[in-house]
C-alpha cells in the first residue's frame, strides 16, 4: 500500500461549464477537482489550501467511511473547523475498500458553487473484481446554475422564500452545452446545434470505444438537485456496484442515478460499430426545465463528429415513480456479501417534513430543522464543553397521529443543534418516513446520505411505517449503501452497526434541502476519539483547547 499525497489550492476562477461563462470553484485550476486515484490500502494526503479570499472550505470524501479518522471527514461544524483564508489543512485518511466515491464541499453550499471530483479505488495488488471489463469510462455527474451560490443561499434563507429554480444545464465531468444542444433538431424548443472544434472547454466528452469489448462505466452523482436518468442508445447495461459495494448484476436499459449515489455499469459494444450512439441524462422526480445532457459512445471505425439520425433515449417521464422504484428494487447485494444482523438495538423514526420557522421555509426531521453550530460536535463532545450546542436530544420517534398524507396542520417547526447519541457497537434501525411537502399533495424525493458507515437498505414501502412492517424486511441480501432515497409518501428502512466512533452526519443529500435543515447528528463514542489534529478544532470553543 502507498501513501498518496496531493497538493491542492481552492479558489474561484472564471470558467463555462456550460459554454457561458461563470465563477466557479476550481481545484489547482481545474473544474471539476483532479481525479484522486488510488488503491485499496493506500493512504491519501491531502494538503488542502484555502485560496478564496472571504469564506472557509472543507472537503468531505462521500463514501469514504474514515475507519479511525474522524476528523478527516470534512464536514464544517461537525467533524471540523472550517478552514481560513489562506491556511493549509491536512487530511489524512485511509481508503480501505475498492470503489468508485467522489469528494465535494461540505460547509455552506460549496458543492453547488462546483467544488467536487472523483476519487476512484482500485482492487488491491492480487485481488480482482469480480466481474471482467476491457477498460473503463468515469462520468461524474452534476447541475449547474447561472445564478451565484451566494444569491442561492440568500434566496433560500429569505422571507418571503426564493426558490433557487430548475437548474440551466446537467454537466458530465463538468461539462455542459446551455445555449446549443448536440440535438437540435429532435428538440421541440428552437435551440440551435452545437458546434464544437473539439478543444472547448464544455465540448462533451466523448467516450471512444472498439468494437466486442466490455467497459466499466463508473457513475457518480453530486448534483445539488437533480435526480438523474442515464440510457445509452442502442446498448443494455449491467449494474454490478453500488457505492461502492458489489451488487448482484443486473441488466437495464435505463438507470436512475441520486444525488450521493454511484454505480458501476458493464456495457458491451456489440452495436453496429459503423454508427455513433447517444448517451443521455435526464431529469427525474421534478418537473424537469433543464435539456437532456449528451454525449456519444463513439465506435473507433466511425469518427466522433458523425452525430447519430436518430433521437437521444426518451428520459422516462419525470414523476414515473413506478419506473424509479422497479429499478431501485431490483438492487441486491452480490452473494457472499456482509449481511445485516437479524435483529437491532435501537429503532430511530424520522418524519420528514416541510415547516415554516418564523416565515422561512425549512425542513425538519421529526420537527427540529438542523443547524450547525460554531464549535465541530467532534471537539465539543470530545472535551464535554455542554454548552456548545443543544443539549437536549431530538425525538425518536413523531407523533403516531401524524397524518403523512396531509400538509401539517401546525406548519410551525423548531430548530435545533442536538445530537443522537448513539451506543458503540449496537445495531441502529432508522426507518426514514416522507410525508406530504407544505402544499396539498406533494411529496418529493429525498436521497438520505451517512456518513463513516454504509447501511443496509431493508426494504421500501407505501404511506405509514406501521407495526408488523418490518416482515416485509429483507435480512437475506439487502444492498449495502451510504445513500438511499425516500420516495413520495413511502418510507425506507435502513439498518447499521455503529462501529465508528465519531461524529457523523445524516442528512437528504440535496444541498439546498441540507441547507434549510434536513438532516441529524448522529454520536458516536466521541469523548474516547484521540488524535485530532488540532487545526481541525482551531475555531469556537474548541479554539483553546490542546489534544
Ligand atoms: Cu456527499 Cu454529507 O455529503
Ligand atoms: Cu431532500
Amino acid at each position: 500500500a502507498k501513501v498518496r499525497h496531493f497538493k491542492w489550492e481552492v479558489e474561484y476562477m472564471y470558467g463555462a461549464p456550460d459554454c457561458q461563462e461563470h465563477v466557479v470553484m476550481g481545484i489547482n485550476g481545474q473544474f471539476p477537482g483532479p481525479t484522486i486515484r488510488a488503491k485499496a490500502g493506500d493512504t491519501i494526503v491531502v494538503d488542502l489550501t484555502n485560496k478564496l479570499h472571504t469564506e472557509g472550505v472543507v472537503i468531505h470524501w462521500h463514501g469514504i467511511r474514515q475507519l479511525g479518522t474522524p476528523w478527516a471527514d470534512g464536514t464544517a461544524s461537525i467533524s471540523q473547523c472550517a478552514i481560513n483564508p489562506g491556511e493549509t489543512f491536512e487530511y489524512r485518511f485511509k481508503v480501505d475498500r475498492p470503489g468508485t466515491y467522489f469528494y465535494h464541499g461540505h460547509y455552506g453550499m460549496q458543492r453547488s458553487a462546483g467544488l467536487y471530483g472523483s476519487l476512484i479505488v482500485d482492487m488491491a495488488d492480487g485481488e480482482k473484481e469480480p466481474f471482467h471489463y476491457d477498460a473503463e469510462f468515469n462520468l461524474l455527474l452534476s447541475d449547474w446554475w447561472h445564478k451565484s451560490v451566494h444569491e442561492q443561499e440568500v434566496g433560500l434563507s429569505s422571507n418571503p422564500f426564493r426558490w433557487i429554480g430548475e437548474p440551466q444545464s446537467l454537466l458530465i465531468n463538468g461539462r455542459g452545452q446551455y445555449n446549443c444542444s448536440l440535438a437540435a433538431k429532435f428538440s421541440n424548443s428552437s435551440i440551435s446545434q452545437c458546434k464544437f472544434e473539439g478543444n472547448e472547454k464544455c465540448a462533451p466528452q466523448v467516450l471512444k470505444v472498439r468494437p466486442n469489448k466490455t467497459y466499466r462505466l463508473r457513475i457518480a452523482s453530486t448534483t445539488a438537485l437533480a435526480s438523474l436518468n442515464l440510457a445509452i442508445e442502442g446498448h443494455k447495461m449491467v449494474v454490478v456496484e453500488a457505492d461502492g459495494n458489489h451488487v448482484q448484476p443486473f441488466a437495464v436499459n435505463d438507470l436512475d442515478i441520486y444525488s450521493g449515489e454511484s454505480y458501476s455499469v458493464l456495457l458491451k459494444t456489440d452495436q453496429n460499430p459503423y454508427k455513433n450512439y447517444w448517451v443521455s441524462i435526464g431529469v427525474r422526480g421534478r418537473d424537469p426545465k433543464t435539456n437532456q445532457a449528451l454525449t456519444l459512445l463513439s465506435y473507433s471505425a466511425t469518427p466522433a463528429s458523425k452525430l447519430p439520425t436518430t433521437q437521444p433515449p426518451v428520459t422516462p417521464r419525470w414523476d414515473d415513480y413506478n419506473h424509479s422504484k422497479a429499478f431501485t428494487k431490483s438492487i441486491y447485494a452480490l452473494m457472499g456479501s456482509p449481511q445485516p444482523p437479524k435483529t437491532y438495538d435501537r429503532r430511530i423514526i424520522l418524519l420528514n417534513t416541510q415547516n415554516r420557522l418564523n416565515g422561512f421555509v425549512k425542513w425538519a426531521i421529526n420537527n427540529v430543522s438542523l443547524v450547525l453550530p460554531s464549535t465541530p460536535y467532534l471537539g465539543s463532545i470530545k472535551f464535554g464543553l455542554n454548552n456548545a450546542f443543544d443539549q437536549k436530544t431530538p425525538p425518536d420517534n413523531y407523533d403516531s397521529s401524524y397524518d403523512i398524507m396531509k400538509p401539517a396542520p401546525n406548519q410551525n417547526t423548531t430548530q435545533g443543534s442536538g445530537v443522537y447519541t448513539i451506543t458503540l457497537n449496537t445495531t441502529v434501525d432508522v426507518i426514514l418516513q416522507n410525508a406530504n411537502a407544505l402544499a396539498k399533495d406533494v411529496s418529493e424525493i429525498h436521497p438520505w446520505h451517512l456518513h463513516g458507515h454504509d447501511f443496509w437498505v431493508l426494504g421500501y414501502g407505501e404511506g405509514k411505517f406501521k407495526n408488523g412492517d418490518e416482515k416485509t424486511f429483507n435480512l437475506k441480501n439487502p444492498p449495502l449503501r451510504n445513500t438511499a432515497v425516500i420516495f413520495p409518501f413511502g418510507w425506507t428502512a435502513l439498518r447499521f452497526v455503529a462501529d465508528n466512533p465519531g461524529v457523523w452526519a445524516f442528512h437528504c443529500h440535496i444541498e439546498p434541502h441540507l441547507h434549510m435543515g434536513m438532516g441529524v447528528i448522529f454520536a458516536q463514542d466521541a469523548h474516547r476519539v484521540g488524535q485530532i489534529p488540532k487545526e481541525a478544532l482551531a475555531c469556537g470553543l474548541t479554539g483553546n483547547k490542546q489534544n
